[in-house]
């Protein structure tokens, strides 16, 4: 038991290790081998500081050392250096936002009310909007990825990407499905990030922007062959998600496919840690948003008119997939 308390009270040191090292763009720096020294006197910080961080990132295997010369591998350079294909630089910027959060669990967990509202990070200050939205982009490209891969959409022709944010799913699917055009729905500012994201990847004549609000502005009636809603009712309580479950199925064409993917806990709430964790974090920046449980989800699914439906779970995050059918094909 002591080693395994000993351990967790270890895990935001190496995060906070990672968070710095990205914060003071050490990464970039250590695309071509350099001492400590050099490294300190170029980005202007403290040689014997810069000495020490660095042998943490070589002992938590992100960077090597040779002969008192730094460098980051050249596999790690599309994760970790501005400009990379599978760039986490905004997702390590995000969990370094978070951490003063996390610092006031015991608050949340006294009185139950949110630390800091998420939407905030969206709304006033343009530059974290975007910084946000880049996050979302960053995370989702695995996830998106594996789901685009597992899941056959046969010949489905439209897609609405319900707060598809910077619009990494319906690029993504895109990009796989020649025959798709899909519509990301947002709120307006983050639509200008998503617009950036849909010209770097050339798909301006299949993958359009709607701007709303999804709780007010209606989605459709049977219009799309595929709807999905990533990482969306987990900021949400019960009743706001199942309201937003049956507009999302209404959107859909009679035959056509729903998809639910994100945070969701097993059914006794326990597991997956990935999920209970995130439980709480979302507790702490939504009024009453949470890690819904898979059979929650399902229930809502099922009052909201559809078949077929299967839950599984990818290795990416989050893992949690639902999908079902609109009920009513002829
Ligand atoms: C956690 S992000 C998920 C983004 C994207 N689906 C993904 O998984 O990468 C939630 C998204 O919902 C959008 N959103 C929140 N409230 C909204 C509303 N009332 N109407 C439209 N979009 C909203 C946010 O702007 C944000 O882009």
């Amino acid at each position: 038991m002591e080693k395994v308390i000993g351990k967790i009270l270890q895990g935001y040191q190496p995060a906070c290790v990672v968070m710095a090292a990205n914060e003071l763009k050490l990464f970039d720096q250590l695309k071509q081998p350099a001492t400590a020294k050099q490294t300190a006197d170029t980005l202007n910080l403290d040689p014997e500081a810069t000495e020490r961080l660095l042998n943490a990132l070589t002992s938590l295997e992100i960077i090597t050392k040779e002969n008192q010369t730094y460098q980051l591998p050249k596999e790690a350079h599309e994760f970790l250096t501005t400009g990379g294909s599978h760039s986490l630089q905004q997702w390590i910027q995000l969990s370094s936002d978070l951490y003063p959060v996390w610092g006031q669990l015991s608050s949340f967990i006294k009185s139950g009310i949110l630390i800091k509202s998420i939407m905030e990070m969206l709304g006033g200050d343009p530059h974290k909007m975007r910084a946000f939205t880049d996050a979302m982009h960053d995370k989702a490209l695995k996830a998106t990825w594996m789901i685009a891969r597992e899941i056959p959409i046969g010949d489905a022709k439209t897609m609405l990407d319900i707060g598809g944010g910077p619009g990494t799913y319906s690029l993504e699917w895109c990009k796989l499905h020649s025959h798709l055009k899909a519509t990301v729905f947002d709120i307006a500012p983050v639509l200008e990030v998503a617009k950036n994201y849909i010209e770097s990847y050339k798909l301006q004549d299949r993958v359009s922007t709607q701007p709303g609000d999804f709780h007010k502005d209606d989605l459709g009636d049977s219009q799309y062959d595929l709807v999905l809603m990533a990482n969306i009712l987990h900021m949400y309580d019960a009743d706001i998600s199942k309201a937003l479950v049956n507009k999302a199925v209404k959107a859909v064409k009679p035959g056509g496919r729903i998809v639910i993917h994100g945070f969701c806990t097993d059914e006794d709430q326990t597991g997956p840690i990935d999920d209970t964790l995130f439980s709480l974090n979302i507790g702490m920046l939504t009024e009453g948003g949470r890690a819904h449980p898979v059979q929650e989800k399902i229930d809502w699914l099922k009052g909201a008119g559809v078949s077929d439906i299967h839950h599984f779970r990818v290795d990416a995050i989050p893992t949690g997939v639902i999908t079902a059918t609109r009920r009513g094909a002829s």
